[in-house]
């Protein structure tokens, strides 16, 4: 093994919609990292379906490992471990990585070590800012997960300070684009109707489960626009909507959204604040993509005061450059290293 900073590492990443391979040097520098999205082929069905992503997943996957080896300009020889998600996410297609990562380590003689998807998604902070001041307030937002978190040091375990009960985030947006007529992934797709939007147009819940709850719920997001749109009861039919009207209901859409998230940070910030608070606020996963929330959370004035860390577009999304990252830390500082009865899990460890 060479030392820590030029260890050269394949991650993979296949526990949704995205195939997606990476090369990192030294668990940070990232030198390539390639994607190839479903979207196009989930897009039909407003969202994911399983057997559909793995069945994609198993054409995709070697000629996305073999673009990441050629963008990094690495060849598979040369590499000194290979990183895999192995929990959680859909559990067919969470094998395809799985049977890719084994195979190249039994080939190259390569260590193999299966990464949490959540834990690497806020891996994603220590890899944009490895000095992140801790600890940290973290928000996890995808289309899988949403959740807050105490980063308190690189690698976890990460304690959870409050989840989703039902919908995540994201799901909340692609459902709510679906329901304007917006294509998926409606997250991009709200934000961008959004923009000729007024937030104020109609006024839509931000709910908060009690008063001291780090819980999330969206899925009375949904509903509440479904009624707006079809009147309680649903006695209307859907009504035909002109662009305008779409973008003040996609404007209000996320704001809601985004002002439920950051309500909730707020309010982990306040409660942390007499046992010396956090000193830095990272965001990770597919929604912290949205423009709209990382200039809330810029200007806000509780939030504002700590330091930011909002890891780059293309590592908040789905990639293996997270997973690659996260891998290294696990083998090199931990000496993680499993072996090929790796198994795939639909949840983390500690939802068991
Ligand atoms: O992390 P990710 O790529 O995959 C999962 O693990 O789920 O997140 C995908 C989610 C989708 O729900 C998508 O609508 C949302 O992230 N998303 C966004 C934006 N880009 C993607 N949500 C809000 N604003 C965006 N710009
Ligand atoms: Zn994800």
């Amino acid at each position: 093994m060479n030392g820590r900073d030029d260890v050269l590492v394949l991650g993979i990443e296949t526990s949704c919609d995205e195939t997606a391979a990476a090369v990192v040097r030294g668990g940070r520098e990232i030198l390539s990292n390639a994607v190839h999205s479903q979207v196009a082929i989930h897009a039909r069905f407003r969202g994911v379906v399983p057997e559909v992503a793995s069945r994609s997943h198993t054409t995709r996957i070697l000629p996305i490992v073999q673009q990441a080896l050629a963008d990094a300009g690495v060849a598979a020889a040369e590499l000194d471990a290979v990183a895999v998600t192995a929990r959680p996410g859909m559990v067919g297609s969470l094998l395809v990585g799985l049977a890719a990562a084994k195979t190249l380590s039994a080939l190259f003689g390569l260590p193999l070590i299966g990464v949490d998807h959540v834990a690497a998604h806020l891996h994603a902070a220590f890899m944009t800012e490895p000095d992140v001041p801790l600890p940290c307030l973290a928000l996890m937002a995808s289309g899988g997960h949403t959740a807050l978190y105490a980063l308190r040091r690189v690698g976890g375990p990460h304690e959870r300070l409050g989840r989703t009960i039902d919908d995540a985030a994201g799901e909340a947006l692609d459902k709510g684009a679906a329901l304007l007529g917006l294509p998926y992934p409606g997250g991009p797709s709200i934000q961008a109707a959004a923009r000729a939007g007024r937030a104020d147009a109609i006024e839509l819940p931000r709910p908060m489960l009690g008063g001291d709850s780090l819980d999330f719920s969206f899925s009375g997001l949904k509903t509440a626009l479904l009624y707006h749109l079809r009147g309680p009861g649903l006695v209307r039919p859907m009504p035909e909507l002109d662009e305008a009207q779409i973008a003040d209901l996609a404007a209000a859409y996320q704001a809601a959204v985004v002002d439920t998230l950051i309500r909730k940070l707020r309010r982990a910030a306040r409660r942390a604040a007499d046992a010396g608070g956090y000193r830095s606020l990272a965001i990770a996963g597919g929604v912290a993509r949205n423009e709209l929330l990382r200039e809330r959370l810029r200007s806000d004035r509780e939030l504002g005061r700590l330091h930011h860390v909002f890891p780059p577009l293309a590592l908040c999304s789905d990639n293996g450059a997270m997973i690659a990252g996260l891998g290294t830390w696990l083998w090199c500082e931990r000496g993680q290293v499993d072996g090929l009865d790796l198994d795939a899990r639909a949840t983390s460890r500690r939802e068991g």
